[in-house]
This record gives structure tokens, C-alpha cells and sequence, in this order.
């Protein structure tokens, strides 16, 4: 039997609810930090992700699905989406239109990585970029919205560690000392991190081999910020405190893109275990420019929606299927007339389902609570010839005889009194 590829998995039915949940409420926040939604390809020339997440990352040496395409050209799937938006905006010249242009995204990324509990080859993310000013209200601002999203939907136990970067010299610099404080450990790292002592020395402090991350743990981290990237450090922790978001400081996040400048964060939570991270982001001050724009400062991050899902999967009951009603047909030849009925209601935009195969009441009484109906209504051939039907409140466990003619009203009263909260 043809199977699913590994590290990829179908959203069945039972799951959407939750997905739904998850991408209306962020959608709803979005629209309240006056997000806008962009949709890019999710293939992408390869040269875009190698010159902007950096040719020494894993992303781009280990994980890229990169294929030639009929023309020869090399094509690769996107495994983020930052720069993709990136490209977007200097495309079609978005940054004309306001100071700082706010983008939000929902939609699949692929990287070949080692399927594991959180981690697929297709998986999804939903972000934001803002893109256009350096302002560090921008970062908090960036960070709170993943906050209040985090809140709104119900995800708790969530740390937020922040570290800054630096400017390009910064970085430089942060590089530079960390090469000469790792060196003495050169032949104890891993073999992958011995490889990454000369081209991206920082990701041996973020390894997940416990001897690595022992060596890391024993350096220190010293602060090598300029006096303007300390003060604006200053400003995202003044401003986060502010508007009271905790926040651990973690000098030892230094995130697996090369792009990023000044402030970076990660929030971890739980249940995902310490390692890996729901959600994750900074600023990218030097990204624009190197792909041939203006110099413009930018800012986002990015949720891992199946993350998201692993955190809720304790309150997932509390999501159940809805439907404002459900037809119980008795009687011979009943279908017919019941089915009108619902073609009626579903014109005033009511939920409504209908039993085909013809099943007793119990057991159409069974699939009606199954489908989460707030009403059934029991379609039978007297009550119907004198214009009525019966009427059951799934919630109240009460039925009643209803005239035709206010049917509409009566199961609006019933779907109100069952809202679904999570
Ligand atoms: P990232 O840290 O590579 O950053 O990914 C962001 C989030 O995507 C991670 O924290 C995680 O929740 C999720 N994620 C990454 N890889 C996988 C995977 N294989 N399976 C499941 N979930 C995964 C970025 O992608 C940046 N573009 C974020 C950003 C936006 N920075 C600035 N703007």
C-alpha cells in the first residue's frame, strides 16, 4: 500500500478542528498588531535560501530539498520563509507603500531532517516580519504578539529567552572570541562541531551532543556589544518589562541562520522538552541590503504549528466537532422532504447534516451526538402532515414539538446556548 513519506503526515478530519483553532485565533491577533497576510511559492530558486540562511548552515548543507527542474535551473523547496519574504518585498517594491511594512504567513516548509516527535521533513509554520525600521519597540512588539498568541491559545509553561547578536562587527567579534575559547576543546567536540569550529563557529553553542553542550555551558559569554547595540539591547528588555513579559537572557542564543543581527529569541515550552524551541525569531538588520535592496532593518519569527499542537494535545478534547443540526429521518419515504427541509436551512447558513442510510433513530441519534449537533430534529411523517416537528436540544436533553415556520429561530437559540469555549 502507498504510504505517506516519511517526516510528512496528513491533517485528517479528527485534527483540523484544532488546526483551525490554532490559525483563526492567530489570524484574529494578526489583525490586531495590523499584520498583513502574504502567501510566496514554496519553491524558490536555491541560490535565494543559500545567500541568505548562509552556505555553512545545516539548513542549507544537510536539510534543503534542492532538485533541478526541467529547465536545469536549481530549485529548492522552501525550508523558511523570511527569506522568501525578503525576496517578496523587494519584488514588488512593498516598502514604498508604508514606513514599516507587517507581514504575517501560515503555510508548509521542508527540510530533510530526522523525523522525530516535533520535528517533520513538511511541517508548517505560522510568522510575522516587520520589515523597516530598528526601532527596539519593533522587537517587542514582535515579541509580544507571539505572547498573546501563545496566551490566547492556551499554551502555558513557555520560557522566552532573548540574546543580542550584535552588528556585523559585533558578530565578528562574538565569533572571533568564541573560535579562540573553543579551541582548546577542538578535539573533544563532536565531529560535526570539530567541523564547525571553521565555518560557523556559534553553532557549536547551540549542539545537542551533551559533550558539546558541557563545553559550551563552560565558557562564558562576554559581553562584545557596541555601545549602540548594548542600548538597544537595554530598550527590548526595558520595553518587554514594560508591558510585563518575562524573559530569560540567554547569551548562548545564537540561532541556525546566519542572518540575523542584534536581537535573537527562542521560547521553549514543557512539553516539547527543553531542546526544542515552539517558537523562534529576531532581527535581520543586514539581510535586505545583502540581497540587493536599501538598507532596512527588519524583525519576525516564527511558530512551528505541529509544536504548537504537541503543547495543546492535553486540551485538544476541548475542541469538538459542531453542527447546528442533525436530521433524524423516521418513516417511509421521509428522506425526501426531510432533505428539502435542509436545503432550506442551509440557505439561512445553518449547519446541517442528514442520515443516508437510512439507520434506526438510535443509531442516528448516536451519529448526531458523534457530529457534536446542537439539534436533531426528528423528522416523522404526523408531525410533518400538521406542519410541526420534534425538536431535540442535544445540551438540555429536552425535546419539544416546534411548528415549521419557527424552526429557523429555535435551533439559532440552541446553537447560542451550545458555543463552543477553549
Ligand atoms: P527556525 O528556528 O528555523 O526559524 O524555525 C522556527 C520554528 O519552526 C522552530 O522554532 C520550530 O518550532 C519550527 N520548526 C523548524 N524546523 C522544524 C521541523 N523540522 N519540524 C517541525 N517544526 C520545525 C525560522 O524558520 C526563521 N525563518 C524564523 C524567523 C522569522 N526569523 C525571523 N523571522
Amino acid at each position: 500500500m502507498l504510504k505517506a513519506l516519511r517526516g510528512t503526515k496528513d491533517i485528517l478530519p479528527a485534527d483540523a478542528a484544532l488546526w483551525q483553532f490554532i490559525e483563526s485565533s492567530a489570524r484574529d491577533i494578526f489583525a490586531i498588531y495590523d499584520y498583513k497576510e502574504i502567501r510566496t511559492p514554496v519553491i524558490e530558486e536555491a541560490s535565494l535560501f543559500i545567500r541568505s540562511i548562509g552556505n555553512a548552515t545545516d539548513i542549507v548543507q544537510k536539510e534543503m530539498y534542492v532538485f533541478s527542474d526541467r529547465g536545469e535551473r536549481s530549485i529548492a523547496l522552501r525550508p523558511e520563509a523570511t527569506a522568501s519574504i525578503v525576496r517578496a518585498y523587494l519584488e514588488n517594491s512593498l516598502g514604498q507603500e508604508k514606513a514599516v511594512t507587517k507581514l504575517f504567513y501560515i503555510g508548509p516548509m521542508f527540510r530533510s531532517e530526522r523525523p522525530q516527535k516535533g520535528r517533520q521533513r513538511q511541517f508548517h509554520q505560522l510568522g510575522v516580519e516587520a520589515i523597516g525600521s530598528d526601532n527596539p519597540l519593533l522587537d517587542v512588539e514582535v515579541i509580544s504578539l507571539a505572547a498573546r498568541i501563545m496566551r490566547a491559545l492556551g499554551i502555558k509553561d513557555f520560557n522566552l529567552n532573548i540574546n543580542s547578536l550584535g552588528c556585523q562587527k559585533d558578530k565578528a567579534n562574538i565569533i572571533e572570541k568564541r573560535r579562540k575559547a573553543v579551541k582548546p576543546y577542538l578535539n573533544s567536540l563532536c565531529d560535526e562541531c570539530k567541523e564547525r569550529y571553521n565555518k560557523n563557529v556559534l553553532r557549536i553553542f547551540d549542539c545537542k551532543n551533551a559533550g558539546c553542550r558541557k563545553i559550551a555551558e563552560g565558557i562564558e559569554s562576554d559581553n562584545l556589544l557596541c555601545s549602540d547595540c548594548a542600548g538597544h539591547f537595554e530598550a527590548v528588555k526595558k520595553g518587554l518589562k514594560v508591558i510585563g513579559i518575562n524573559f530569560i537572557v540567554d547569551p548562548k542564543i545564537v540561532r541556525g541562520l546566519d542572518y540575523y543581527t542584534k536581537t535573537v529569541f527562542e521560547v521553549t515550552q514543557k512539553d516539547l522538552g527543553a531542546k526544542d524551541a515552539i517558537c523562534a525569531g529576531g532581527r535581520y538588520n543586514s539581510l535586505i541590503e545583502e540581497m540587493g535592496g536599501k538598507d532596512t532593518p527588519a524583525v519576525g519569527f516564527a511558530f512551528g504549528i505541529e509544536r504548537m499542537i504537541l503543547s495543546l494535545e492535553k486540551d485538544r478534547h476541548l475542541i469538538k466537532p459542531e453542527l447546528d443540526v442533525f436530521f433524524a429521518v423516521t418513516g417511509e419515504g421521509m428522506h425526501e422532504k426531510a432533505f428539502q427541509l435542509m436545503n432550506n436551512l442551509r440557505d439561512k447558513g445553518l449547519s446541517c447534516d442528514i442520515d443516508y442510510d437510512e439507520k434506526s433513530l438510535k443509531a442516528q441519534m448516536r451519529m448526531a451526538e458523534k457530529l457534536g449537533a446542537r439539534s436533531v430534529i426528528i423528522f416523522g411523517e404526523d408531525e410533518i402532515k400538521r406542519e410541526k416537528v420534534s425538536l431535540r436540544d442535544m445540551l438540555k436533553r429536552e425535546q419539544k414539538e416546534v411548528d415549521l415556520k419557527d424552526i429557523v429561530e429555535e435551533i439559532k437559540a440552541n446553537s447560542k446556548k451550545g458555543a463552543i469555549s477553549c
